[in-house]
């Protein structure tokens, strides 16, 4: 910290420089850290590729690590191998240094009651977008037959009698307890449904893993998926789908710095939405068939749109805040509803610190009504523009809102001091070289 409370990890970024360049997107940290859970279910090595060197994948790494899982370097670059062979109870005090880190943790519940018929998951972190309770996850443990003790220090699960197949409906297509069920059943005694489950392709690859390590797993449509459980599951060798959220990130910092980024890795299917609303916008896009894509601003005026984040296929909620900055830029009023979490919007104080006219609204304004309508929380923002960015001081709130922040300071005019810059390091893998990379100015201070 420095002397006036703020975090000492700063970067100086001078803005107004178009981004200019080639960067690579590797395995999607929301696929990779999930996979990486998986390895425990297996009685056999497992082999993940193209691994982002970020920070929710050392804690994912360590916490295998403490529960006996081998975890080297494979033969090629950014490949770890996983040796579940000799999976052990971990020390209580040790696992909880990671209390607070990630949200992963909770996923260990399902794989660990398999192999050690206990486990002791810390206090979850992640970022604060909202309170991000875990009711749904412990809902379906219970049904699944866990005894969930929770305490101060974190929870104890055992399962006195194993963990039987069972009817599930979510209250909401959450993407964290449908993996949950998944890598629960896939081992447990006889078949589960679950109803109103998420598809993002994440979880698609996910099962994609599962399937590899012998599990059986039916995708119905209307967000039905059906588990046998199966009483062995062996290893996986497996290369992630790429991070769409990453890729969309740089795009969005290609349109409001006015640049041109190629994004390697990046896919158009799993973007498809992502680019119908980048193409609205007036940025153009260019499919470099399986290498990249391509994204740039062709000059003249961005157009304002009206957009609502929503489970998959929807508009992420994770590409929401990079995309705001660039509709800083563009004529006219641009609504955004934000409907997957309750306090996502929070951000955009800073923006408007910085010179953007974006105005936030309890209100539901989108043509779907959501959860938050009724309940007080401001889910809905209007931005006007285009409006000049000009530098300040910015502290880095959570991890997708961290990266908006960079890519104002990059389009804004002048000098920003961007506070807490580790954050994103959680999710964004050496994103101060893939800066120095697109030609931006930014130093640590
Ligand atoms: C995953 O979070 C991602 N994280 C998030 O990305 C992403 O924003 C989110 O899915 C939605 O796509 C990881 O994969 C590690 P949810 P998750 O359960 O699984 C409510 C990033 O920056 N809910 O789908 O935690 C919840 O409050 C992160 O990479 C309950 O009410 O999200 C939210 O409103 C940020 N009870 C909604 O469901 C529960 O028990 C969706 O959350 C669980 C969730």
């Amino acid at each position: 910290m420095t002397g006036h409370g703020l975090p000492d990890d700063v970067l100086l970024v001078h803005g107004g420089t178009p981004l200019h360049g080639t960067i690579r997107v590797r395995g999607a940290k929301n696929l990779v850290s999930k996979a990486m859970v998986a390895t425990l279910l297996g009685d056999a090595p497992s082999r993940l590729y193209d691994v982002p060197h970020i920070r929710d994948v050392e804690v994912v790494r360590d916490l295998l690590e403490l529960h006996g899982v081998r975890v080297g370097e494979g033969a090629e670059p950014n490949e770890l191998v996983f040796d579940p062979a000799n999976v052990e109870s971990a020390n209580v005090d040790e696992i909880n240094v990671h209390a607070g880190s990630s949200r992963i943790p909770i996923l260990f519940c399902g794989p660990l009651l398999h192999r050690l018929g206990h486990a002791f998951i810390p206090d979850l972190g992640g970022c604060h977008i909202g309170p991000r309770p875990i009711d749904f996850h412990i809902q379906a443990l219970r049904q699944f037959g866990a005894v969930v003790d929770k305490t101060p220090q974190g929870m104890h699960l055992t399962a006195p009698n194993g963990l039987h197949g069972t009817k599930l409906e979510l209250p909401y297509p959450s993407v964290g307890a449908t993996e949950q069920v998944l890598l629960t059943a896939v081992r447990a005694d006889g078949v589960t449904e679950l109803r109103n489950a998420a598809v993002e392709p994440e979880i698609i690859d996910l099962i994609c893993v599962l399937q590899k390590m012998g599990a059986i797993i039916k995708v119905h449509t209307d967000r039905v998926i059906e588990i046998e459980g199966v009483p062995r599951l062996g290893g996986y060798s497996h290369r992630p789908i790429p991070d769409r959220i990453e890729a969309a990130s740089w795009a969005a910092a290609a349109l409001a710095t006015g640049g041109d980024v190629t994004v390697l890795g990046a896919r158009q299917v799993d973007m498809m939405t992502f680019l119908n609303v980048f193409r609205s916008v007036g940025g153009e896009f260019d499919v470099l068939d399986g290498q990249g894509i391509r994204f740039w601003h062709p000059g003249g005026e961005l157009r304002a749109v009206a957009l609502e984040t929503d489970v998959h296929p929807g508009f992420m909620t994770d590409w929401q805040q990079p995309l705001v900055v660039a509709l800083t830029q563009a004529s006219g009023l641009s609504i955004v509803h934000e409907t997957v979490y309750e306090q996502r919007l929070g951000y955009t104080q800073a923006l408007n610190q910085m010179g953007a006219t974006i105005q936030v609204y309890r209100d539901c304004l989108g043509g779907t009504p959501c959860r938050f309508g009724r309940r007080n929380f401001m889910h809905s923002a209007v931005i006007a523009g285009p409006s000049k960015l000009h530098a300040a001081e910015l502290v880095i709130p959570d991890l997708r809102a961290g990266f908006s922040h960079l890519i104002a300071a990059l389009a804004a005019e002048g000098a920003s001091r961007v506070y807490g810059v580790s954050l994103i390091n959680r999710g964004y893998e050496e994103f101060e070289a893939k800066l120095a990379a697109l030609g931006a100015r930014a130093e640590r201070l």
